[in-house]
């Protein structure tokens, strides 16, 4: 069978290319339903874009091939057809975008808007090989027991990155771009839960603290959560992609307040108290109470000189941690590095030493920050490669 377009890979980006290709359009997938990403993202919710998308929210070996796309299909492209479909939505932190009622949503666009296009889904087929003889692509399929040779002119790889294996993340658009001597940058699990080997926050599992959090010379002011493994929470999963394996991480535990001034003011006037039950005051109890074990909190506050206050605070402000690793691909909500941009053109996607070839979305070397990035990213370069095919 002959098509115009084969796109390898129904998530978020392999679905937005082909409401925009036209031509007889074919988006084959391993699992049983598109969007699978989509319809668990943001607990149930989709984050589906933010308000503020711009380049400086990505990472990349090159950090101006997102430009292009991005500039051309906007987040308020994608916002405004989500209100085209009636879908009611709400800003729920920095510009974060969320579906009101379910990401299923999301996926039912972008179904009905593949059917106006008139793009053919085959879900939970394999992919079992590809090849090119120089003008056109022949993607060999299993279907229902059977199979088949397809050809096309054009091959879209969206099968994004390897994030969550047991959502059916493989590693193919990797192994097919290599196969037409495309370069994959080195790839690591990003926006991830970090895991300490001595597992020291079991004690205090599940207790949440805003933070200025820093790796790689760069910082977010966000939540930070204990857990039994390590540190998680939007902080830790941000600075995640920033992180590299035998790095520190340092975090500020008062990031909107002067802590040494305050207990100062406070040693003053109620010289008395107990300087655990200040901090108690300052921090959630159950971290104080995890600190006290390795640093010395004993003593009214009027035991402590400004240089032992100052001490503290410097310790509380600038606490590091280095985590012997992260969860790992089980748990990122996203795969770093990947096909690398220098390879394909930042307008259409394609590659440039194989006409017809495209990659969008995930697969390629591009990875957004947490809050809504990635998808617009999905939506971005899906669009420049549909509207270029
Ligand atoms: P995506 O992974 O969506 O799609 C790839 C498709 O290819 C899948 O349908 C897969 O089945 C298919 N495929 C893979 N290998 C195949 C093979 N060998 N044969 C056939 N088919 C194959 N981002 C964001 O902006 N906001 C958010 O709220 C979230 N939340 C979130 C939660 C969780 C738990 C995760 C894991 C990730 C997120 N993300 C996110 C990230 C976001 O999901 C991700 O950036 C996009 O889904 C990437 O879109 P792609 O289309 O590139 O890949």
């Amino acid at each position: 069978m002959t098509w115009d377009t084969i796109i390898l890979g129904a998530g978020a980006a392999g679905m937005m290319c082909a409401t925009q290709t036209g031509g007889r359009t074919l988006v084959l997938d391993h699992a049983k339903a598109p969007g699978e990403k989509i319809r668990i993202s943001g607990g149930g919710r989709c984050n589906f874009t933010n308000m503020y998308a711009g380049p400086e929210n990505f990472l990349s070996g090159n950090p101006h091939f997102c430009k292009s796309a991005l500039s051309r299909y906007t987040q308020w492209d994608f916002i405004n057809m989500v209100a085209a479909h009636g879908i009611h939505y709400h800003e729920k932190t920095l510009g974060q975008l969320f579906c009101d009622t379910s990401a299923k949503d999301i996926v039912a666009m972008l179904r009905a808007e593949m059917a106006k296009a008139g793009a053919d889904l085959w879900l939970e087929t394999t992919i079992a090989a590809v090849s090119h003889d120089g003008t056109t692509f022949s993607v060999d399929v299993e279907r229902n027991g059977n199979r088949q040779r397809l050809t096309c002119a054009n091959l879209v790889l969206a099968t994004g990155g390897k994030s969550i294996p047991k959502m059916g993340a493989t590693g193919l658009a990797y192994d097919i771009a290599r196969q037409f001597g495309l370069r994959i940058t080195d790839t690591r699990a990003g926006l991830v839960p970090f895991t300490f080997s001595d597992q020291r926050f079991k004690d205090i599992s599940g207790v949440a603290h805003p933070v200025r959090a820093t790796s790689g010379g760069t910082t977010f002011d966000e939540a930070m959560l204990f857990t039994h493994r390590g540190l998680s929470g939007p902080a830790m999963l941000q600075i995640s992609s920033f992180w590299h394996e035998g790095e520190d991480i340092s975090i500020n535990l008062f990031p909107d307040s002067d802590p040494f001034e305050e207990l100062r003011t406070r040693r003053q006037a109620q010289g008395r108290r107990n300087l655990t039950t200040e901090l108690a005051t300052l921090l959630p109890a159950r971290l104080v109470e995890h600190l006290s074990k390795t640093i010395d909190l004993t003593g009214n506050l009027a035991d402590q000189s400004d240089t032992a206050l100052r001490a503290l605070c410097d310790g509380l402000q600038n606490w590091h941690l280095r985590p012997s690793g992260t969860e790992g691909y089980r748990t990122a909500e996203i795969t770093l590095g990947g096909i690398d941009t220098d390879c394909l053109s930042s307008k259409t996607m394609e590659a440039k030493t194989v006409p017809g070839l495209y990659v969008i979305g995930e697969a390629a070397d591009v990875t957004g920050w947490l809050g809504g990035f990635n998808f617009q990213w999905a939506w971005s370069s899906g669009w420049a490669a549909g509207q270029a095919i």
